[in-house]
């Protein structure tokens, strides 16, 4: 079996500070990365910043600095997001980086050689904020079909890529690989909107563009930044660079994490361009919905943006990252706005993982002065929560592999509250006070020390600070996914910590006052 798994998210512009939205996209790949590392794999998760093309020399001219110094600053900033949300990635790959810029005019330089790369002229639509040309029959009242603003009229000597000629092996591909364009309805779209209309050639340089990674053999001509950025999947693994070479071990790429916009993107330029260099196809693009305010993308030039750094001021991070995995389902666009957020904070994380928590440590101090007892023996009545929770790993596990993360997230919060029913059905206080129930007060708390151990691991992919708060806790040293499923990884005698409320209430209406305008 392979046990290594090679995971990416989209490299981030370096055009501007990133929203929530972004940010949605990372903490979904950091959280599939995460389940994947417990579950035994080596895996390699890859990230970085896309840093060449019109808009970054643009914004870089106003802001009076070089493209370089203006994309320094936006990348510390970007990485010091992704540590603050915990993002945990192997590689952080930047287009601006030599090896990149080496393989990319290998790669370039191959193609032309190869014939798959022709000079020609290039007239035309070009989306300057999405580096897209576009043809005419994809613009929508003559505006980009994607973020809606003007195109300009492109005229320029340009190389070309024969995509036109792949398109039928692409087609063949998709069609035999039901998993490679996820979810189904992305495929579909892709199939008869974009390949079956007809593939046309694609420029892929340009001449009058100055920030780019030039043409190695014609070098007034700088790579078109989609190839240079799809480009870095390989990079990062050292293709035809002097980088440590990793594709033997991490080619194909096992999933790309997009949003649905730069599907297209991926599943025709990509693939094609793999097609013509002999390399295997990633296993999947997964093409996940948008993170919506007021029923639209979030969009900085709309003014509808959350800034992720403002909103962890207010709010801890692995309650946002719980809310963002759980609103954004399988593909489907999520909404943002405040209320919202702090209900589901309250309801689920407040009401029913933090009082799971905090009643069971508090009984489990009062009856045995903080020392977690043994399992006695087990009645019927337990067997509910029990099987439950042996199984959670299974159901975790499937709806993983299908990359339904908040149907995951759901299974484990129903088997909270299955717990805190389990309480208020056991009545633990009642067996407190009698002597005669000492040994099923024994069990029942035991079962529920197991039980939090078990969502504690299940939880760590996507809420890992709490998961490590749950762990200090209940001082639990087993913590391997194949303890999950046992039911007897908690030791007996292990002396708990109440330590601070995890999610303390929050008061809605007057936390609403308090950010009235804060960030959105
Ligand atoms: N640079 C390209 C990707 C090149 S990959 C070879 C790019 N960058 S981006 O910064 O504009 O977007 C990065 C990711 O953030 C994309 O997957 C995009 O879909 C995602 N999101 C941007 N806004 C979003 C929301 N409002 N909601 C969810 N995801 C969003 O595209």
């Amino acid at each position: 079996m392979k046990n290594t798994y090679y995971i990416t998210t989209p490299i981030y512009y370096a055009s501007g500070n990133l929203h929530i939205g972004h940010t949605y996209t990372t903490i979904m790949s950091d959280s599939i990365a995460r389940f994947k590392r417990l579950q035994g794999y080596n895996v390699k998760f890859l990230t970085g910043t896309d840093e060449h093309g019109l808009k970054i020399q643009q914004n870089a001219e106003k802001a009076s600095k070089n493209p370089k110094e203006y994309v320094n600053e936006i990348v510390e900033k970007i990485k010091f997001l992704w540590e603050l949300f915990n993002i945990d990635y192997d590689i952080f790959i930047r287009t601006t980086d030599d090896y990149h810029i080496e393989t990319v005019q290998n790669i370039f330089e191959n193609l032309y050689k190869n014939g798959d790369i022709y000079k020609g002229t290039y007239k035309g639509h070009y989306c300057i904020p999405c580096e897209s040309f576009l043809t005419e029959t994809q613009l929508i009242d003559n505006k980009c079909p994607d973020c809606k603003r003007d195109v300009i009229i492109q005229k320029e000597d340009a190389y070309f890529f024969k995509i036109s000629k792949y398109a039928d092996k692409l087609l063949k591909h998709i069609e035999e690989n039901p998993l490679f364009i996820q979810p189904e309805s992305r495929k579909n779209e892709m199939i008869n909107n974009f390949i079956k209309p007809g593939l046309q050639d694609l420029c892929v340089s340009r001449t009058s563009l100055k920030w780019g990674i030039p043409v190695k053999f014609d070098s007034d001509h700088v790579v078109y930044v989609w190839i240079d950025a799809l480009s870095n999947y390989i990079s990062a693994l050292g293709y035809r660079n002097n980088r440590e070479n990793l594709m033997d071990s991490f080619w194909p790429a096992d999933l790309h994490v997009v949003g649905k916009e730069i599907v297209r993107f991926h599943v025709i330029y990509w693939p094609i361009m793999l097609f013509a260099l002999n390399l295997p196809l990633p296993k999947q693009v997964f093409g996940h919905g948008w993170l919506l305010i007021n029923g639209n993308k979030m969009s900085k030039s709309q003014g509808s943006v959350i800034d992720p750094i403002i909103l962890s001021k207010h709010f801890s991070i692995d309650s946002i990252r719980y809310f963002l995995l759980r609103e954004v389902n399988f593909g489907n666009d999520g909404v943002f706005n405040n209320e919202l957020f702090m209900m589901k904070v309250n309801s689920d994380l407040s009401n029913l993982l933090g009082n799971l928590i905090s009643r069971t440590i508090s009984m489990v101090i009062k009856y045995f002065n903080g020392v977690i007892p043994n399992q006695t023996e087990i009645l019927n009545d337990d067997m509910e929560l029990i099987n439950s929770v042996k199984n959670l790993k299974d159901k975790v596990t499937s709806y993983m592999d299908q990359l339904k993360i908040s149907n995951a997230l759901s299974e484990i919060f129903n088997c909270i509250s299955l717990s805190n029913k389990y309480i208020d059905e056991t009545k633990p206080w009642i067996l407190g006070g009698d002597k005669n129930s000492i040994d099923r007060l024994k069990t029942v708390l035991y079962n529920l020390c197991e039980s939090i151990r078990v969502f504690s691991i299940l939880l760590s992919p996507f809420m890992p600070n709490t998961s490590k708060e749950i762990k200090c806790k209940l001082n639990y040293e087993i913590d391997s996914f194949d303890s999950i499923s046992e039911f007897n990884g908690t030791k007996a005698g292990t002396i708990v910590q109440k330590g601070e409320n995890l999610f303390p209430r929050i008061n809605i209406e007057e936390k609403l006052k308090e950010l009235l305008n804060k960030y959105i």
